[in-house]
């Protein structure tokens, strides 16, 4: 392939202002930096510069399918029901392949420490009555190595998992490849991201939920700004190679939702197959399920004890986490990002 077909990258890297940065030092201990990005200020972690463009550029085939979403929105469960529905059922290989090698994270590279490498193995050591240095630094190095360097030689269907806004994204993706967006009620990403955080020893975050609270909604997390985010696929909504999904609507009619993957992949289920891959996606079964629960980074010590990667599965579970004022300001930041648009939550009256 020529240059010409190289896009140039459009987007700017710009560090934070001294009063975010210093919020944000104060309440984390991420052992990376964060930047912003581009016209909408995506927070990213520095890391991400190193293959921005690579992303960009990605040379995408008619088979890909991309699952995306803003993290903690039901992605994990989507990309078994994705890659089982694509890969005619097959459970042995769906239980006994760990998802993550399964589906190629695109950025996963830059969640993983570089200059902080030292304190996450100090941590991850802390953490592992087994650890060993070099199968961690094994595990450190596929993590943080770019898919886009190993996408070229994986198969087809190429399965691409992704927490990318559509911006950072291929610009003519859906020209090309399918995908699967699925966003959820703004409330509950962020007490699940609120675990998320406290459940990698590396990110801990140790202070309250309000405070985790505070720092989504001033747009100052990984891939924040959160609304311009689903925005940006709620308007590629009616693309024939999207399709977009409500969590909520996957647990409210989990069948409902298989059919609508099913027709969107051009797959046909009978109702046993279809009970059967339900019961599979179950909240309990994938409680269960060492293949999707990310075991492997437990058993390097990457996980806090008490918390777990495939939590409650349930929608409102906000409501014990806020009190009467976040809840106001909850409502009222939800309206202001609601105005301009016809995107409805669900949950969201
Ligand atoms: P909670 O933390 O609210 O329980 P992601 O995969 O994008 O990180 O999303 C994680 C969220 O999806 C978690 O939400 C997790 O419990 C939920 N989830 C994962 N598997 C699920 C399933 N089979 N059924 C319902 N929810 C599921």
């Amino acid at each position: 392939m020529g240059d010409e077909n190289i896009l140039p990258y459009p987007y700017e890297f710009y560090d934070l202002s001294d009063e975010e940065k210093s919020l944000n030092d104060k309440l984390h201990n991420y052992p990376y930096e964060l930047a912003r990005l581009g016209p909408k200020g995506y927070i990213v972690t520095k890391a991400f510069k190193k293959d921005a463009a690579n992303i960009y550029n990605l040379p995408l085939r008619s088979s890909d399918i991309f699952v995306t979403t803003y993290q903690r929105s039901g992605t994990t469960w989507t990309q078994e029901l994705v890659w089982l529905l694509a890969s005619d059922l097959n459970y042995e290989k769906a239980l006994t392949v760990p998802l993550i090698e399964r589906y190629s994270f695109l950025e996963m590279f830059m969640f993983m420490p570089d200059a902080g490498l030292e304190s996450f193995m100090k941590v991850v050591s802390q953490n592992n009555e087994n650890f060993n240095k070099e199968t961690t630094m094994q595990m450190v190095e596929w993590l943080r190595t770019p898919v886009t360097r190993n996408l070229a030689s994986r198969p087809s269907p190429r399965f691409i998992k992704s927490h990318l806004p559509m911006s950072l994204l291929p610009p003519k993706v859906l020209d090309t490849a399918k995908m699967v967006y699925v966003a959820r009620d703004p409330r509950d990403v962020a007490v699940s991201f609120y675990h998320h955080t406290r459940l990698f020893m590396h990110t801990g975050f140790k202070e309250t939920f309000k405070q985790f609270w505070h720092l989504f909604c001033e747009s100052l997390l990984v891939l924040t700004p959160f609304f311009e985010h689903i925005k940006e696929a709620w308007e590629k909504r009616h693309d024939p190679n999207m399709l977009f999904l409500f969590y909520e609507d996957l647990l409210k009619d989990l069948p409902a939702a298989v059919k609508r993957v099913a027709d969107f992949l051009g797959k046909k289920l009978d109702d046993a197959q279809t009970a059967a891959l339900c019961d599979h996606l179950s909240i309990e079964n994938f409680k269960k399920n060492k293949a999707v629960n990310f075991e492997e980074l437990r058993g390097l010590g990457m996980f806090a004890k008490d918390e777990v990667f495939i939590r409650k599965g349930k929608a409102g579970g906000w409501r014990d986490y806020f009190d009467e004022e976040m809840t106001q300001q909850a409502e009222n930041w939800i309206e202001d990002n609601l105005k301009n648009t016809d995107l409805r939550f669900p949950t969201v009256k």
